[in-house]
């Protein structure tokens, strides 16, 4: 019955590209496409260097491409055979015009809504997969059912959790598969279609349908609480460096209440990524319209003690370092916002090169992936700044070396060669706690932790 049914995803980015390869190994009885705009992406998912780096998903593409997976950029074909359509576009923040720096910009979105309906010829059902405002939906069936011709479609939000880095686990064993749909008998028969195939692989007990809202608004919520938990561990650990309290202390004695869960309570330089920052602002948008001024201030704050935490860091490096950085050179281990990618949207790393070249200091960025980006998210950035993948070398002759992103490497380095070449006194910043901090000590490092008691070896530290 399902021999033929096909599938096509429009968007072949972050969450495209994963989610269909793992549909399409876990269900060989569907067709699935996957296209996109830029021809290079689509090149490089139809060969072996694979635009995104994620662990695991080499094996995951392998496993169905050529045989029911497909990657093109015949988007108008692709929409004229699909029975179901994934959108997958990106969704940043509006850059330009009202709501400018706070609400979705949503003319990629928009623009798939008018080609889906210009070519279409049968019914399908249409899936939002990007993350969307509450009441996209709407807008989109408003679109997709404007003008003559009057087509079939029912609209399903489908919002995917999966985070970079953890991708191919997230999708092979979710916590929970979200799908919101109408509750009429249209949109029921529809979301059983979407049901139908995650069951293929995810137990049922973990499908949990809702009404279109709920679950375009739970995905929005998901990762505000997320950010707010890491932003409430990051204020802590301002008041642990004022107390002498030790930030992993207290979160480990508090995350092991139950109610409250262990994880995301490291804390940080700060969170970044593509989503954390622009899916709060759409919320506190949204808030903002309706005249929720108390709510949309409560996440606001989520966001503010981030943009602290960052500057925070920076300036901790210039008070520790003697109040200046001209000419002093400052390595920085790890750029990707966080380990196991090589993305770097809204990576801490980006403010924290341009405040550190504002102070003239001259850098050295390592990162065993994000080397590409980071020459791209700072090709403006007036100062000195080179790129090295080594972090021997990378660390080579600095002053100070400051970590950014907690890939595993790091903890593993041999910093007693580190330290024997670097300039004296040689800092340490660890801005993810990853480092065997009094080992460091040791060595003979000056160490500044997150959140924790400085060691150092000046008489008086204050
Ligand atoms: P991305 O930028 O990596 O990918 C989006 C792709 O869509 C790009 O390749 C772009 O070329 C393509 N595109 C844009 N307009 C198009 C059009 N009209 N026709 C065809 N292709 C078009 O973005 P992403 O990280 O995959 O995120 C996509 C959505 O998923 C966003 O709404 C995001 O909030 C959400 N999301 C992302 C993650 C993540 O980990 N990155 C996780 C969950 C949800
Ligand atoms: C996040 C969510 O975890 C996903 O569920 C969601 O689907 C995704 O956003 C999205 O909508 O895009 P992601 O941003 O890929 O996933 O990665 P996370 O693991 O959530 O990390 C986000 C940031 O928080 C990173 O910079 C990370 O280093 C930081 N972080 C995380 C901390 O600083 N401390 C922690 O304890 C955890």
């Amino acid at each position: 019955m399902n021999k033929h049914k096909k599938i096509l995803c429009i968007g072949a980015g972050y969450v495209g590209g994963p989610t269909m390869a793992m549909i399409a190994c876990k269900c060989p009885q569907y067709t699935v496409t996957v296209v996109d705009i830029n021809p290079e992406r689509i090149a490089g998912w139809n060969s072996d260097s694979l635009p995104i780096y994620e662990p695991g998903l080499h094996d995951v593409v392998k496993c169905a491409r050529g045989r029911n997976l497909f990657f093109s950029t015949e988007i108008e074909k692709g929409i004229q055979e699909a029975d179901i359509i994934f959108v997958s576009v990106n969704t940043p923040t509006k850059s330009f015009g009202a709501g400018a720096g706070m609400a979705a910009d949503l003319q990629y979105w928009e623009k798939t809504a008018r080609q889906i309906r210009d070519c279409s010829q049968s019914p399908k059902i249409i899936v939002e997969k990007s993350t969307l405002p509450v009441k996209t939906a709407l807008a989109m069936k408003r679109i997709l059912t404007a003008g003559d011709k009057k087509k079939q479609f029912e609209v399903l939000s489908n919002p995917e959790f999966l985070a970079e880095g953890t991708a191919i686990q997230d999708l092979e064993n979710p916590d929970r598969v979200l799908i919101g749909s109408d509750e009429t008998p249209a949109g029921m028969k529809a979301r059983k279609e979407l049901v139908k195939i995650y069951a293929n692989w995810v137990p049922e007990e973990k499908i949990i349908t809702t009404n279109l809202w709920s679950s375009e608004l739970s995905k929005l919520v998901s990762n505000a609480f997320l950010a707010q938990k890491i932003s409430s561990i990051n204020a802590i650990s301002a008041l642990c460096e004022k107390t002498d309290a030790d930030v992993t202390e207290v979160a480990r004695a508090v995350g092991m209440d139950s109610r409250l869960g262990s994880r995301f309570l490291n804390a940080s330089v700060g969170f970044g990524g593509s989503c954390f920052k622009k899916d709060i602002l759409n919320l506190v948008y949204l808030c903002r319209y309706y005249g929720l001024e108390p709510v949309a201030d409560y996440w606001e704050g989520v966001i503010r003690i981030n943009d602290f935490q960052k500057e925070r860091f920076v300036l901790n490096m210039l008070n520790t370092m003697f109040n200046t950085l001209a000419g002093k050179k400052i390595c920085l281990l790890g750029f990707a916002f966080k380990a196991d990618t090589g993305d770097t949207r809204e990576s801490p790393g980006i403010f924290i090169s341009r405040k550190l070249a504002e102070e003239k200091a001259r850098l050295i960025i390592s990162d065993p992936q994000a080397l590409e980006n980071a020459k791209h998210d700072l090709k403006d950035c007036a100062g000195d700044i080179h790129y090295e993948k080594d972090p021997y070398a990378a660390a080579e002759g600095c002053d100070a070396v400051a970590v950014i992103t907690e890939w595993k490497i790091y903890s593993e380095l041999d910093y007693e060669r580190i330290f024997s070449s670097m300039i004296k006194p040689a800092f340490v910043f660890d801005g993810r706690n990853i480092l065997d901090h009094s080992r460091l000590f040791d060595i003979g490092f000056n160490v500044f932790p997150i959140g924790k008691p400085p060691l150092t070896h000046f008489e008086e530290y204050v």
